[in-house]
Formats: C-alpha cells, sequence, structure tokens
C-alpha cells in the first residue's frame, strides 16, 4: 500500500547548525519524485528525515512535521524501527552486511520482520529482489558468498535488492546509480518505473537526464552560501521543472549555468 507524505514547515538540524530550512511539500503516492540540487544543499539530510534515520545521528534532531497518510511520523510513541521497516532506504554508499553472505543480505530485513521464513518462500524473495535490481545474472552461481566480495556497482544493486525485498510502503533512494554503468542504470530505472504502480518512490539524483526520466516531481533544494541551511526552492510537476520553472536559480542549475 503506498502512502503519501506530507511535509510542513521541517527544519533540520545537526546539533546546533540547521542544515535544512522550512520545507513544505507533498510527495504523492504512487508516483516518483526526484529531488535535485547542488552537493551540500541538504538533500540526504532531508531524506533522511522522511524514515527518522536522521535522529540515529547523535545530536541530530527535526522541527516541524511530517505526517504518512495522516499519521505523524515524529508524534511520541511512534516507534521509529516500525517507521523504517515501512519506510525503506537505499543510501548514497552502499552497506551491505559485511559478515553476511550475498543471500542473506538480500534476505536481512524479511528476517528482521519475521523469523520463520520457508526455505522456498526465502528462495523466492532473493530471486525476485536480485532480478528487480539487475543483479541475478551475475551472483545466482555465487548466492552463499559474502556481499562485501562484489564490486561497488554491484553492492549498489545488492542494497536496492535488500530494500525491495521487503515490500515497503515507500522506497527512499539516496543517489542509487551514481555508481553503475549505463546498463544497470537503465535496469534500476526500470524498476523505478515498475515499482511505483504499487510504492511511493523518492530518488535523489545529480543526473538531470535521470530525474527527467523517472520522476513525476521534482523538487530543487540550494543553499545561499556556505554554512547557510539548504531550503527547497521550488517543487513542481518534473516536466514544469525542466520545461517552465518559476524560479530563476532552478532554470540555471538545470541548464548547467550555476553559481
Ligand atoms: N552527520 C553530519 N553531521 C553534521 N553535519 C552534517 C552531517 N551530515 C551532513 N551534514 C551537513 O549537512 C549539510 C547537508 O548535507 P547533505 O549530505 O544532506 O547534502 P547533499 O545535498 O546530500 O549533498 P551531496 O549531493 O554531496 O550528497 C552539509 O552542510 C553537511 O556538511
Ligand atoms: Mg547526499
Amino acid at each position: 500500500m503506498a502512502k503519501s507524505i506530507d511535509v510542513s514547515d521541517l527544519d533540520i538540524y545537526y546539533g546546533d547548525f540547521l542544515a535544512v530550512q522550512g520545507v513544505n511539500m507533498t510527495i504523492r503516492a504512487r508516483a516518483v519524485t526526484a529531488f535535485i540540487g547542488p552537493s551540500g544543499c541538504g538533500k540526504s539530510t532531508f531524506l533522511r528525515s522522511l524514515n527518522r534515520m536522521h535522529e540515529v545521528i547523535p545530536g541530530a534532531r527535526v522541527e516541524g512535521k511530517v505526517l504518512v497518510d495522516g499519521q505523524s511520523l515524529y508524534e511520541p510513541g511512534v516507534d521509529p524501527v516500525a517507521v523504517r521497516r515501512q519506510i525503506g532506504m537505499v543510501f548514497q554508499r552502499p552497506n551491505p552486511f559485511p559478515t553476511m553472505s550475498i543471500y542473506d543480505n538480500v534476505l536481512a530485513g524479511n528476517r528482521l520482520n519475521s523469523k520463520k521464513l520457508k526455505k522456498s518462500a526465502a528462495d523466492d524473495i532473493v530471486e525476485k529482489s536480485l532480478k528487480g535490481a539487475n543483479l541475478w545474472n551475475e551472483v545466482k552461481d555465487r548466492l552463499g558468498k559474502p556481499g562485501m566480495g562484489l564490486s561497488g556497482g554491484q553492492q549498489q544493486r545488492l542494497c536496492i535488492a535488500r530494500a525491495i525485498a521487503v515490500e515497503p510502503q515507500v522506497l527512499l533512494m539516496d543517489e542509487p546509480c551514481s555508481a553503475l554503468d549505463p546498463i544497470s542504470t537503465a535496469a534500476i530505472e526500470d524498476l523505478i518505473h515498475d515499482l511505483k504502480s504499487q510504492y511511493t518512490i523518492v530518488i535523489v539524483t545529480h543526473n538531470m537526464q535521470q530525474a527527467a526520466r523517472v520522476s513525476d516531481d521534482t523538487g530543487f533544494f540550494n543553499l545561499k552560501g556556505a554554512g547557510q541551511p539548504g531550503h527547497l526552492v521550488e517543487f513542481n510537476p518534473t516536466e514544469k521543472v525542466f520545461a517552465n520553472p518559476d524560479n530563476d536559480s532552478t532554470e540555471a542549475y538545470i541548464s548547467g549555468r550555476f553559481g
């Protein structure tokens, strides 16, 4: 079941440092939302605030509201671990579990959710997820080998397989294709396209063509200068952002005339 996300007046801090300021946006269910913007403007920080991964950093906190299908994410009593189960994440740097095999890496989330998983069901999840992440053919004969023994791009696809294996309601992807070759990138974009009929997908990308190809809505983040907080400049349907943006700085960024 896909869910929509409503963000209002969100400020995100690392200790005293205000990293992202005053974000308002609605992320639609069953759609792909892309975040673009220069390095350091807070895309990853904002993404992590959507599934409560931000607060695992000591001193990190948010002010404001995030509603997932109307339910407040930051209300007292909400279990952050349960939130992270429903709102999956693929990180900017691949992070397979170092001691686990390829097979067990894919199933790591499923095993957290339910202890008992029949061998045949587990095999099916592993195959389907690895196929979805376009990794199956490369690893099907060495599923018992360590995940750390894969190349960087393969590890990234392994992490994508792990995230989709639990069929989360929302999937957050932080530059999932930055380490991938064009063939795997195309496969991941196809996967994103397939997943959006069921899920809500948010993707951070530095690749403008990718944002234009895969997303329905695009948010452009920027920052006024070093040490200043990042902020959302514009949030609109992707076609509009790329053809006729509301803001001059959006236009400058996407056309490469920036800074
Ligand atoms: N763990 C942290 N502790 C303190 N400050 C941090 C931490 N992580 C990020 N920041 C700061 O928050 C700001 C936003 O960083 P963030 O990683 O969200 O940017 P980004 O838009 O994802 O950049 P990039 O495109 O390079 O990935 C930066 O000023 C960064 O230095
Ligand atoms: Mg980032």
